[in-house]
């Protein structure tokens, strides 16, 4: 299946057009350079740092102890290898607090080799996101389960269930207003994020979000069927099992998801 001109790499104004052209983007985590460069050449559009590292890489129960030298550490590492795919970098948990420290921490992400950051939430995190975005500092927002917010939350569970909906819908057209240029929608029902994606003009990323949205991302040990020592969310699929080699198990997610097959029901929340 043909990719993003195939070989040319990625760059920020080229997701909106991915998004008008109707061409769905393929997400991956990684934390080093091997695995990375494996994504990478094999058709993974995006890499995300992600603080999910907090769990899979160094064994906490949550994203809360990541800090910014860790995603930087990280970034760096992965940047040195990647040929094509775009990098984004989270912001982790108090990096983003307040629009001067997401500033500084943004900074050491691109100078790391980050090309945009994600910020989850809305709300007071509007003005960060326009606060970087004014100073030319690509944006993701991520909304739905942050779960960087586990504490409020009680726990990782679905979001945007029942009056829970239009607040989700209202505040994904805000990020945009803000300046994001793309959204992660995370364990999601299908049927709203499935709206999301219709409301906005930048691609969504599903994660637990249906094929609905304008692409996906999955966290590299749960496609590779690592036993996290957590719970294994819904909408996690072994790829390794189906593609018998790491390149394999990329290649089978890449067009699962660029033919618009992953996720399945099974691995989706109906409502
Ligand atoms: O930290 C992470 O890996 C993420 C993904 C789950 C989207 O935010």
């Amino acid at each position: 299946m043909s990719t993003h001109a195939d070989s040319k790499p990625w760059t920020v104004p080229a997701l909106a057009e991915a998004k008008r052209d109707g061409r769905k983007l393929v997400m991956l985590t990684a934390y080093d350079a091997g695995f990375a460069r494996a994504f990478d050449a094999n058709g993974v559009d995006l890499i995300l740092i992600g603080d999910s590292l907090g769990m899979v890489v160094q064994g906490h129960d949550s994203t809360l102890p990541v800090t910014v030298a860790d995603i930087a550490y990280h970034t760096a590492a992965v940047a040195r290898v990647l040929q094509r795919a775009l990098l984004v970098a989270d912001l982790p948990f108090g990096a983003d607090a307040t629009p001067e420290r997401a500033f500084e921490a943004s900074l050491r992400l691109l100078q790391a080799g980050a090309e945009m950051v994600k910020i989850e939430g809305a709300g007071f995190k509007l003005d960060v996101i326009r606060h970087l975005v004014e100073r030319e500092i690509p944006v993701c927002s991520h909304l739905g389960l942050t779960p960087q917010s586990v504490l409020t939350l009680g726990g990782f569970k679905v979001q945007g269930r029942g009056e829970a909906a239009e607040r989700l819908r209202a505040d994904a057209r805000a990020v945009v207003e803000a300046g994001a240029s793309l959204l992660v929608l995370e364990c999601v029902p299908s049927p709203l994020a499935a709206q999301v994606t219709a409301d906005i003009p930048v691609p969504t990323i599903g994660i637990g979000a249906g094929a609905g949205c304008d692409g996906q991302v999955l966290v590299m040990h749960d496609f590779l069927g690592l036993d996290s020592g957590h719970r294994r969310p819904k909408f996690v699929k072994d790829f390794l099992a189906e593609g018998g080699s790491v390149a394999g198990a990329v290649r089978a997610y890449a067009d699962a998801v660029r033919a618009g097959t992953f996720p399945d029901a099974e691995h989706a929340y109906a409502s």
